[in-house]
């Protein structure tokens, strides 16, 4: 159960919401893809702060990091000349002002625009004019702002569906940032998605790498999914006590018991709900009210 001393021991030990004074404090600090069962769940921020900066943008990691939470969670897409670039959605209309800047490329699909393209839109007007001139990172530029900022990662392959080949493109620009060494595969990434079949080409790809299938499969089929994942991502309205323990009850390819970073929770009584099922991770656009419902118990 959630236990209020577990959740105190949590705070002091900073399962993921440490305050981040300095880089030093930041790589030195316990950090937990794997928590013990009895620890409050790792805090990720959602699209990035997504509640307090434009989402998926530099600003809204680097806001991240300043309010203490290592964790991030991005989407990765790819653009028409092969650029992976970061983005939610898979037209550019809501997060930024394509329309303006391209009136008759309707229905201003991501695949649609080179990666110059998309660099001259404005990604942040939308949310504040505090954050005009932010753009839509390229998975390159994000990646160094990331180990820049210390921080760890849940990245999203979104829509692999429509970029064939996309898991091996991500997974090698993340060889190049460095990602794919031995202490980033154990503690500071996570690779996941809604698509199945693409959990499972990264898997095949780089065992190694730890992975989360993004749904709420029944819990007769979760030995099938703990084969390529070891993670099993539900939104929070999907789950129950039962379903998390069946869950852990299964053990994942590195012979683990599965884990699941639930999403999205934005409130406390739905924090202290999601924690009191023994979740490992809650992913959120409000890190902040996460953290101080988790604190408050
Ligand atoms: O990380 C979980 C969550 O991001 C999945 O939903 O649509 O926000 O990518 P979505
Ligand atoms: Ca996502």
């Amino acid at each position: 159960m959630y236990a209020r001393a577990a959740v105190t021991a949590a705070a002091l030990l900073g399962a993921g919401v440490l305050t981040l004074p300095t880089a030093s404090a930041a790589t030195q600090a316990p950090s937990a893809p794997s928590a013990p069962k009895h620890h409050s769940p790792v805090v990720v921020a959602h699209r990035g702060a997504s509640a307090y900066a434009p989402e998926n943008t530099l600003a809204a990691i680097d806001k991240a990091r300043a309010m203490g939470f290592r964790w991030v969670e991005n989407d990765v897409q790819r653009t028409k000349d092969g650029e992976l670039v970061i983005v939610h959605d898979d037209t550019l209309k809501r997060t930024t002002n394509v329309e303006e800047v391209f009136p008759d490329r309707a229905p201003w699909n991501v695949k649609d625009f080179t990666a110059a393209e998309i660099a001259r839109l404005d990604a942040g007007s939308w949310f504040s004019p505090k954050y005009a001139g932010q753009r839509v990172p390229t998975l390159k530029q994000y990646m160094r702002r990331v180990s820049h900022n210390h921080q760890s990662l849940v990245f999203e392959f979104k829509k692999p569906e429509l970029y064939p080949g996309i898991e091996q493109q991500g997974l090698r620009v993340l060889r190049k940032e460095g990602w794919l060494d031995r202490d980033h595969v154990k503690n500071k990434l996570v690779v996941q998605s809604f698509s199945a079949d693409s959990v499972k080409k990264v898997h095949a790809l780089r065992p190694d790498v730890k992975t989360g299938f993004l749904g709420t499969p029944a819990v007769a089929e979760l030995p099938q999914y703990a084969k390529f994942a070891d993670q099993i991502n539900a939104s929070h309205t999907t789950i129950s006590a039962g379903y998390v323990s069946a869950l852990h009850a299964v053990k994942g390819p590195h012979h683990k018991p599965l884990e699941i970073f639930t999403w999205t929770v934005n409130d406390a009584a739905s924090t202290v709900r999601a924690a009191g099922f023994g979740v490992d991770g809650i992913i959120t656009n409000t890190p902040d009210v996460v953290r101080k419902a988790l604190r408050d118990g």
